[in-house]
């Protein structure tokens, strides 16, 4: 069986002040149960990079593990402005987003970029959260299928054997991102289930089975039961809702039927 992940993405928000503030109010909140959680769930936020410091500190002790957001493909060297794995994991790190949507379409990361820092992170055992996705064009073209599973074969392309099992996907449909459109659970556990398919093409099928795949795009505390109780639908990864600790610790404790 897999656990289920619950995955805040801060994205650019939040002061540190702010930051701590949020995460004491969630630790008072799902602290209480984190035995009970612990059986079949975990939790992760990914704040800001600058934040990561003062996020470490206020989860010393508690059952949330940190991720980041993004990180270079280098360990270091002349990158102005970006971060690598070591320095990410000096601070308890122990996954990292990438591909996202976002960066992907503001920032203009493509495939090749995203393998890179995918393999860097692998090979570091910081643990990467594979993003992929179809833009409402691609989706209205019926492209949905062709793009995510490009972008996934891509993204994990050249990954040694050893760090297969270490990966995770999230499927994010661009048109679901902070759109309060969120993919029905029945369309995101086609593309989890198309997912899964190819996973096991490109790794064998024990492999296939042990990666979670979570969905993101619009989770909110009314909708999380539902996508997290599909077979193929391993978890949720959440913008905007994961930005209030009352919202957060309500996802976080997902119903799965
Ligand atoms: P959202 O963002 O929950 O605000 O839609 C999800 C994401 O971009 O990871």
């Amino acid at each position: 069986m897999r656990r289920i992940l619950i995955a805040g993405n801060w994205k650019m928000n939040l002061t540190a002040l702010e930051a701590r503030v949020l995460v004491a109010s969630l630790r008072s909140d799902i602290d209480r149960d984190a035995a009970a959680l612990a059986r079949d769930r975990d939790v992760l936020i990914a704040p800001p990079a600058v934040l990561i410091p003062a996020v470490s500190q206020a989860l010393a002790g508690a059952s949330i593990a940190l991720g980041a957001q993004n990180m270079h493909f280098e360990d270091q060297g002349a990158f102005t402005g970006e971060v690598s794995a070591p320095m990410l994991k000096g601070f308890g790190v122990t996954h990292v987003i990438l591909g996202h949507s976002e960066r992907r379409h503001v920032f203009h990361e493509n495939d090749d970029l995203i393998n890179r820092k995918i393999l860097a992170a692998a090979r570091h055992r910081l643990t990467p959260i594979l993003c992929v996705g179809e833009t409402q064009h691609e989706h209205d073209a019926g492209r949905a299928l062709e793009v995510v599973l490009t972008q996934l074969q891509a993204g994990l392309s050249g990954l040694y054997p050893q760090h297969r099992g270490e990966v995770m996907v999230a499927y994010e449909p661009v048109w679901a991102i902070g759109t309060g459109r969120n993919a029905t659970p029945e369309q995101a556990e086609h593309v989890h289930g198309a997912i899964r398919e190819s996973l096991r093409d490109q790794f064998g099928q024990e492999i296939a089975d042990s990666i979670r795949i979570l969905y993101g795009g619009s989770v909110t505390a009314d909708n999380v039961d539902s996508l997290v109780s599909k077979p193929n639908i391993d978890g949720a990864l959440v913008g905007g809702a994961s930005l209030k600790a009352d919202s957060f610790a309500r996802i976080v404790r997902a119903r799965v039927d």
